[in-house]
């Protein structure tokens, strides 16, 4: 934090405040009788802490002008809520309760949350904003005190501005001392996560940063990445959830997700949940998914919450536990979890390599360009179509933009053999050996010279059925081979292989159908990245999509079918020796 010597009064001060400051600056000598006067003016208990704080102002009064000092203020997940939003989460957070005596604020910035709720919510009995940036403790005080020196008539409560650590700050106590008062607990806690923090070595993080407890591993990888937002926001659960009220965050969809999430072990005593999906771009300018989450306090634990537009109120769905899974759409997966199972097919990520540069290449005028723009010179054996998310739009495909080089047939293969099959390859290959030594990924350490990763025989399934795992879309392709060739998926796709065209095809129309595409949507949370991923699709059931669907409606998408193809398609899925059809 910072030394008590730095000058916290960078900030916009407005006209009013800087004139009520320059009427009294005498007061400003002694810091007690100041602060009376500013208790008596706005309520704010200990407006300045000791002396040095009021001389400060009182010396910067005279050359005071309104510029604002740029600093980098990533680690603290700054994202300032502008005053009409402030006020409409007050408004619609009023609307669901409206006897609000109580406002805590845990991370309150410049205070807007504050202000707004003071024009809105009629007796108040008490405020409590704690901020970690001086500077913003400032602009809250002096924008209460003008919110005050316009609306003296008003009743004021009693206020307390605390610059503090919100980790550090004693909640359970405040909780304690406030429970029999009705609260809103609203905010805006910071929008960053703990490994964004560690890559700007920044100690903005709880002392028992491992809050989920999160053990080895997923502490370690992503599972045990948290954001500020949601230990913020637990924790003020935790604390309050036993207050008569209402809890109303603005925080990331991911956020929200979580505590649902979680609230089956959890079970704090919140419920009528609302997620109201905001616009931060034009609220925040900043590309994320965020909601305004409003919860009842003291309320029987609930799983579900519904989730609405902001601006208009329009539901968009009801999300959370149903039927023992987390889903994101409750009707739908109510009308289509049927096929909540196990894939029988094994669905697989596509080739990766991290070394496009050398190991994609272009076919231009008959020769191969690679990505360094050089042309190359390769037997023909060892090259395959490589077809990439972006190419996986269509129903059908075959055509590749790209190719690449298939140097094993499965992982940790030997690749000796290249250099006596196939001379040019390996003269190109070895050439830039270099990119190949540069590849960083531990799954390359002691493999054989140019391994590949994600690569099986299942990769030379001629007929594929295959998805993006980058977009949102749950549409599927199939994949036919291009001369008699497979064509390969990257890394950013996954699919199942066949050996024969038919059978890809019903599996196709079969993951393609109503119920199958409403089950995707129901499990699938479209904000959540990668959310279409190998643990989804392995849900699918085919046994059941199959008897969900029947031949003549599959004769409608696959013309050339027959009875007997499809009736053997059946068979093979409810057969135990199925795991053995898909090509592992
Ligand atoms: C997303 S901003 C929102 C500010 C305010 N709640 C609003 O809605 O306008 C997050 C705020 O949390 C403050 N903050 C960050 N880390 C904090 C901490 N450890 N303790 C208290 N406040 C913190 C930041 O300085 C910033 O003002």
């Amino acid at each position: 934090m910072e030394s008590e010597n730095d000058n916290h009064f960078d900030i916009p001060i407005n006209v009013r405040v800087l004139e009520f400051f320059r009427k009294n600056i005498n007061s400003l000598s002694d810091y007690l009788s100041v602060n009376d006067l500013l208790k008596n003016q706005c309520g704010i208990n200990n407006f300045f802490n000791n002396q040095e704080e009021a001389s400060q102002l009182s010396r910067i009064l005279d050359e005071y002008d309104d510029k604002f000092l740029q600093i980098d203020r990533r680690e603290f997940g700054d994202f300032q809520t502008n005053l009409a939003l402030a006020d409409q989460a007050v408004d619609y957070s009023y609307s669901k309760f409206s006897d609000i005596e109580f406002v805590l604020e845990p991370t309150c910035g410049k205070g807007n949350f504050i202000i707004a709720a003071l024009g809105k919510i009629e007796n108040l009995k008490k405020v409590v904003g704690v901020e970690i940036y001086k500077p913003y403790v400032w602009e809250t005080k002096f924008g209460i005190l003008d919110f005050f020196l316009r609306n003296g008539s008003k009743v004021k409560p009693d206020i307390d501005i605390f610059h503090a650590n919100a980790f550090e700050f004693d909640y359970e106590e405040l909780a304690k001392s406030s429970k029999d008062l009705k609260t809103l607990i609203i905010g805006n806690p910071p929008w960053v996560t703990n490994s964004e923090l560690g890559s700007i070595d920044s100690i903005n993080l709880p002392t028992k940063s491992n809050f989920k407890k999160y053990r080895g591993l997923d502490a370690i990888t992503g599972k045990g990445n948290f954001d500020i937002g949601e230990y913020i926001s637990i924790h003020m659960l935790r604390c309050f959830h036993r207050h008569t009220g209402i809890f109303a965050f603005l925080i990331k969809n991911s956020v929200i997700k979580n505590i649902l999430q979680d609230q089956r072990l959890n079970k704090y005593f919140i419920g009528n949940s609302e997620s109201l999906k905001i616009d931060s771009k034009k609220e925040f300018n900043v590309s994320v998914s965020a909601s305004l989450f409003i919860s009842e306090l003291n309320h029987k634990p609930e799983l579900v919450c519904e989730e609405k537009d902001f601006y208009t109120s329009q539901s968009i769905t009801e999300f959370g536990w149903y039927k023992d899974k987390f889903v994101y759409s409750i009707k739908d997966y109510d009308a289509s979890s049927s096929i909540d199972g196990r894939s029988i097919f094994t669905w697989r990520s596509g080739v990766k390599h991290d070394c496009s540069k050398v190991m994609e290449l272009k076919q231009v005028n008959g020769h191969y360009l690679n990505g360094l723009k050089e042309k190359v010179n390769l037997e023909e054996n060892l090259v395959y179509g490589l077809l990439k998310s972006s190419d996986l739009k269509q129903e059908e495909a075959n055509e590749y933009r790209k190719q690449t080089i298939i140097t094993q047939r499965k992982i940790g293969q030997e690749t000796a053999y290249i250099k006596t099959n196939y001379p040019l390859t390996y003269r190109y290959l070895s050439s830039n050996k270099k990119y190949f030594t540069k590849r960083k990924s531990s799954i390359y350490k002691n493999k054989p010279e140019f391994s590949i990763f994600g690569i099986g025989e299942y990769s030379f399934a001629p007929f594929k059925v295959g998805i993006s795992g980058l977009y949102k879309s749950t549409h599927f392709t199939l994949v036919r081979p291009h001369n008699s060739k497979p064509v390969m998926l990257d890394d950013t796709c996954y699919f199942i292989g066949f050996s024969n065209l038919i059978d890809a095809q019903i599996a196709h129309f079969l993951v393609n159908s109503e119920i199958v595409q409403k089950f995707l949507k129901s499990i699938i949370f479209s904000d959540s990245k990668r959310s279409i991923n190998k643990d989804t699709l392995m849900r699918i059931d085919f046994g059941k999509a199959y008897e969900k669907s029947s031949f003549e409606i599959a004769k409608n998408s696959i013309s050339d079918l027959s009875v007997q193809e499809w009736n053997k398609f059946g068979q093979i899925i409810k057969s135990k020796e199925s795991f053995q059809y898909s090509l592992m």
